[in-house]
């Protein structure tokens, strides 16, 4: 692999949950980060909208000899990871949906497996169909059922977890979930962790729950190879104050200087 600096891409905060694990099991690697914070949150968005999106941060990354990417955003792993891996080329590329669709599957002891996610993710049916080919592969019958809980961004975003409103939130959007009797529960979306407390105080300590980010990581350690030789980048495309606080307190160390960058796009009338 010619760089060992790993590329890491969400819409916000959310690759946090990822580069958490990768600073744990690769502290001497090379994190070039970017939080697209201007246009968060891609989940609600159109699949079209978040595939142009994904072309243009993977773009950005590749301005910085990166030697593998992590898309740390299921949304996008999702709905457009063909195209950062047309965009990357011969760059690895480690999405989020198959990995923790596996886990999945390995861990239910009941067979009955919640997914919460972006709509967008939800709406694409990755998961469902990721867990499938892993049951076939396991021999298992599994059933899932997946709920969107698109309000869950903003809150981590926001840094409300522990919040009454997260809580509150959560019970809303995992009602019907927690009837299903499911003893897994996917967190399919990278901002999730952040709250990762407050869903497992709702669905209760006998839920398993499956952190997709982390799982992803792990093929991260596999892949990489460590060069302690540059600083990490880090890179968000509103204000950094906001990500900075939420942020740091999401990791428990403090942030690098974080840089802002502007997309210098031309509109143009579609057709
Ligand atoms: N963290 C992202 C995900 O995993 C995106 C959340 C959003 O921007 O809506 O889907």
């Amino acid at each position: 692999m010619a760089s060992s600096s790993i590329g890491v891409f969400d819409s916000g905060i959310g690759g946090l949950t990822v580069v958490k694990e990768l600073f744990a099991s690769l502290p001497d690697s090379r994190i070039v980060y970017f939080g697209d914070t201007a246009r968060v949150p891609y989940g609600t968005k159109s699949v079209a909208t978040v595939r142009r999106y994904a072309e243009e941060d993977t773009e950005l990354l590749l301005q910085y000899d990166v030697g593998q990417i992590v898309v740390a955003c299921n949304t996008v792993s999702a709905v457009a990871l063909d195209v950062v891996t047309r965009i990357a080329g011969s760059i690895p590329v480690i999405g989020m949906i198959a990995p923790a669709a596996s886990e999945a599957v390995k861990v239910t002891q009941n067979g009955k497996i919640g997914i919460i996610g972006t709509l967008a993710t939800v709406a694409s049916g990755a998961y469902e169909a990721a867990i499938a080919s892993a049951a076939a592969t396991a021999g298992k019958t599994v059933t899932t059922y997946s709920q969107g809980c698109p309000l869950f961004v903003p809150l981590a975003e926001e840094g409300w977890q522990g919040h009454d409103v997260a809580r509150l939130t959560a019970k809303e959007y995992l009602g019907d979930m927690i009837e299903s009797g499911m003893d897994t529960l996917i967190l399919g979306c990278t901002h999730y962790p952040v709250l990762a407390d407050t869903i497992h105080e709702v669905v209760g300590s006998h839920v398993r729950l499956i952190n997709s980010g982390a799982i992803a990581a792990r093929q991260v350690v596999a892949a990489s190879s460590d060069s302690p030789d540059r600083d990490h980048l880090f890179m968000v495309s509103d204000l950094p104050s906001r990500f900075k606080n939420v942020g740091e307190r999401f990791l428990g160390r403090d942030l690098p200087e974080l840089h802002q960058v502007i997309y210098k796009e031309s509109w143009v009338v579609s057709r």
